[in-house]
């Protein structure tokens, strides 16, 4: 019988499919009419900030084109941790799934208050710490500068048992640095990739189509960009658990990651396109397992860095 039961450093997950956050709502109460949130390996909270935010003005989203994925500038709209703590964590609680909590500021102190407010609660298997949100002034500041990411993860450890993930962003030069930082400062396991800057213009208005001009990239687009950054991690941090996401739509594509060298993903942008994506990936995992022969999931994770003679099966699932 194949295990899909995923290792993550001290996590351990009943599968390696998560929803990404920003992608399921708040708590992923939209996903209910779908699915059981339990059959998922967990799910990711939208971004949660000590105030409550209302967001950018609209309009928020541009649909680059199906084939491609879109553009988001939501600037971390959110009804504050403490709103989501007595109000949303109660129904995450009811549905038994296991729920890994997002966290964002401006200032490292914004950080840590938010932190602090959940910092003894079981219900969370970890802390997603957003260090790379490009719709935010300033939302890019503690993922492109490696002395400010080890700040943050090093302060956020100290006050906290919860393991702790780093959500990296792929709008840098050399992502190891921001990823060695991290795991330097106690980083339990690192989330690749958020959004890719990109910008669209309304050729009508001659303007760009988002307020803020440039928004979030995602889709399937961004995979191969997202692969190369979970390759190039991988290879230098093999021990430090990586949490695939950008541009996951379907079973080959969540198995990429996995060779890559994610031990777990996300599942994003393809919620818009077909809510029960994560549960049909779940699905597809177990068959590819069973024809492959595979016992458990955690086997194939980085597989793809052996330079092995042999070239893998087909997939015939
Ligand atoms: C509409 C939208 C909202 C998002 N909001 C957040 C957020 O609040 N926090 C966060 O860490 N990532 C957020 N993201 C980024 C996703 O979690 C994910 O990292 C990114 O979209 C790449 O994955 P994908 O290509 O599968 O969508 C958001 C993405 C989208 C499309």
């Amino acid at each position: 019988m194949s295990s899909l039961e995923t290792n993550l450093g001290k996590v351990k997950l009943k599968n390696p499919i998560l929803l990404a956050s920003g992608t399921c709502g708040v708590a992923a109460r939209e996903f209910e009419p779908y699915f059981k949130l339990s059959d998922l390996g967990s799910i990711v909270t939208k971004s949660l900030s000590i105030k409550p935010r209302v967001g950018n003005p609209t309009p928020r989203v541009v649909e680059v084109s199906p084939a491609c994925g879109m553009l988001n500038s939501i600037g971390l709209q959110n009804p504050g941790i403490e709103y989501f703590v007595k109000n949303e964590l109660p129904y995450l609680t009811e549905q038994k799934v296991t729920c890994v909590i997002n966290i964002v500021g401006e200032t490292l102190d914004d950080y840590l208050q938010a932190v602090d407010v959940i910092k003894n609660k079981s219900e969370f298997c970890a802390i997603e710490l957003n260090l790379s949100c490009p719709n935010v002034e300033g939302g890019l500041d503690f993922s492109q500068d490696p002395k400010k990411a080890f700040t943050m993860v090093s302060e956020v450890k100290k006050i906290t048992n919860i393991p702790v993930w780093a959500k990296l962003s792929p709008n840098i030069t050399d992502i190891t640095e921001i990823a060695k930082a991290c795991i330097d400062a106690g980083s339990d396991g690192l989330c690749l990739i958020n959004t890719v800057l990109g910008l669209a213009i309304n050729r009508w208005t001659k303007k760009p189509v988002l307020p803020r001009g440039v928004g979030g990239y995602s889709g399937p687009a961004i995979k191969p960009i997202a692969l190369r950054m979970i390759w190039e991690t991988y290879k230098k941090f093999p021990k430090t658990p990586i949490i695939g996401i950008g541009g996951i739509h379907t079973t080959d594509d969540a198995i990429e990651f996995l060779l890559c060298g994610a031990s777990a993903i996300q599942i994003g942008t393809a919620n818009f396109v077909n809510p029960k994506a994560s549960i049909e990936i779940i699905e597809g995992l177990k068959k590819y397992m069973e024809q492959m022969k595979i016992s458990s999931i955690n086997e194939i994770v980085g597989q793809a860095h052996l330079q092995s003679e042999k070239p893998l099966a087909k997939s015939a699932y």
